[in-house]
C-alpha cells in the first residue's frame, strides 16, 4: 500500500457500544453503535477522519487557506474551520442560507474558529461563489486549498477506508463482537458520498464480510450508487491499485429523504427521541436522525432478522440540535 500523507488528530479508535434497550424496544436485531460523534475535533463527527487526509494534502501543497462550502449549519464546515485553526491556516466558508442576526450552533462555532463567512441566500449560486472565492484567494496570494463539499473527494474518502481497518481490529478484540461472531450490517447516513465510498473501499480492501448500507439524507439511489462507486474507484488508486467499483456494488436506500434536506419530520423526531430515551444517546436532526429513522423503519418491516447484528455508524452532527431552526422542535 502506498504511503499516503495523513495527519493524526482524530481520537481513534472510536468506541463501539451496545444498544440493548433500543434493540429490545424495537424487537429487532442486535444493535451496536460506532461512536464517530466522538472523533474529537470540535465536537467530533465523520469529517475528522476525512480531514486527517485532506489537511495533510493541503499542507503538502503549501496551502495557507482552507476554502469550503455547505449549508449554513454545515457540520463539515464547522470541522473544517476547526482544523484550519488547529494547523494555523486561514479558513473561508461559502454558506447558503439566510444569515441570522444571532448565529447559533455550527455557524456560531465557525465564527469562533475565526473562519471568514460568505453567506449566500441562494443555494444555486454556491458553486459559482465558491469558485470565485477560490480564484480571488489565488490572485491575492493566499494559497488556497479547496476542501470539497462534505470533504468528499477520493482523498477524503480514504478516512473511511481506514475506518474499516479500525473496525476489523475491534472485531478481533472486542468481547461483544467476538461473542456475536461478527457484524451483518453497517448502517449510516450518506449524502455527498465520501463516507459511503470509504466504507465500500475499506470493505473490499480489509475483507469486511458484512453489508454496507447507506441511508440517503438527500440524494437519489441512482446518484449515490454512481457517485460512491466512482469515488471508491478513484480512492483505491491512492492506495496503490485501481479497483473498479460498479454502481451495483453500492447499497443505498433513498426511501427516507422525500421531505428534503434538513426538513425535520415525525420520523427523525421519533428516532432522535428513541435513541435519547432508551440509550441516553444523542443523534442530530439532519443526518443521524434521518439515517436512524430509516434503520428503525427497516427493523419494523423485518428487513433484518433478530439473530443479525447491525452496527449503526454514528457520524456526529449533534451541534445542530442547538440551531435556531431545530431547537424546541425535536
Ligand atoms: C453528521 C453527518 N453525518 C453524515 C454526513 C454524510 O456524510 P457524507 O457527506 O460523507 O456522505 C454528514 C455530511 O455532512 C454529516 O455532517
Amino acid at each position: 500500500m502506498k504511503n499516503i500523507p495523513r495527519l493524526h488528530f482524530a481520537h481513534l479508535p472510536t468506541p463501539i457500544e451496545e444498544l440493548p434497550r433500543l434493540s429490545a424496544h424495537l424487537g429487532g436485531p442486535r444493535l451496536l453503535v460506532k461512536r464517530d460523534d466522538q472523533t474529537g475535533l470540535a465536537f467530533g463527527g465523520n469529517k475528522t477522519r476525512k480531514l486527517e487526509f485532506l489537511v495533510a494534502e493541503a499542507l503538502e501543497q503549501g496551502a495557507k487557506t482552507l476554502i469550503s462550502g455547505g449549508a449554513l449549519q454545515s457540520n463539515h464546515c464547522r470541522q473544517t474551520a476547526a482544523a484550519a485553526a488547529r494547523f494555523g491556516l486561514d479558513c473561508i466558508l461559502v454558506l447558503n442560507g439566510e444569515m441570522p442576526d444571532k448565529p447559533s450552533a455550527n455557524l456560531l462555532l465557525d465564527q469562533l474558529f475565526g473562519a471568514q463567512i460568505i453567506a449566500i441566500p441562494d443555494r444555486n449560486e454556491r458553486d459559482r461563489v465558491l469558485q470565485e472565492t477560490f480564484d480571488k484567494a489565488v490572485a491575492d496570494g493566499r494559497k488556497p486549498y479547496l476542501v470539497p463539499y462534505g470533504g468528499s473527494s477520493p482523498t477524503g474518502a480514504l478516512g473511511y477506508a481506514f475506518a474499516v481497518e479500525e473496525l476489523m481490529g475491534q472485531m478481533k478484540d472486542l468481547r461483544v463482537l467476538k461473542e456475536l461472531g461478527g457484524l451483518d450490517y453497517i448502517v449510516f447516513g450518506t449524502s455527498s458520498g465520501g463516507t459511503h465510498a470509504g466504507l465500500v473501499l475499506g470493505q473490499r480492501v480489509f475483507g469486511f464480510k458484512g453489508k454496507v448500507l447507506g441511508i440517503s439524507i438527500d440524494e437519489s439511489e441512482e446518484w449515490l450508487k454512481s457517485r460512491v462507486s466512482q469515488l471508491a474507484s478513484e480512492a483505491s488508486e491512492k492506495l496503490g491499485e485501481r479497483i473498479r467499483f460498479a454502481p451495483a456494488d453500492v447499497a443505498a436506500n433513498a426511501d427516507y429523504c422525500a421531505a428534503g434536506y434538513g426538513v425535520l419530520t415525525d420520523a427523525e423526531r421519533e428516532a432522535v427521541t428513541l435513541f435519547a430515551k432508551y440509550e441516553g444517546l444523542l443523534l442530530d436532526p439532519v443526518y443521524t436522525g434521518r439515517a436512524a429513522a430509516g434503520m428503525i423503519d427497516l427493523i419494523r418491516k423485518g428487513y433484518f432478522t433478530k439473530e443479525e447484528t447491525v452496527l449503526f455508524w454514528h457520524t456526529g452532527g449533534q451541534p445542530a440540535l442547538f440551531a435556531e431552526k431545530y431547537a424546541n422542535k425535536i
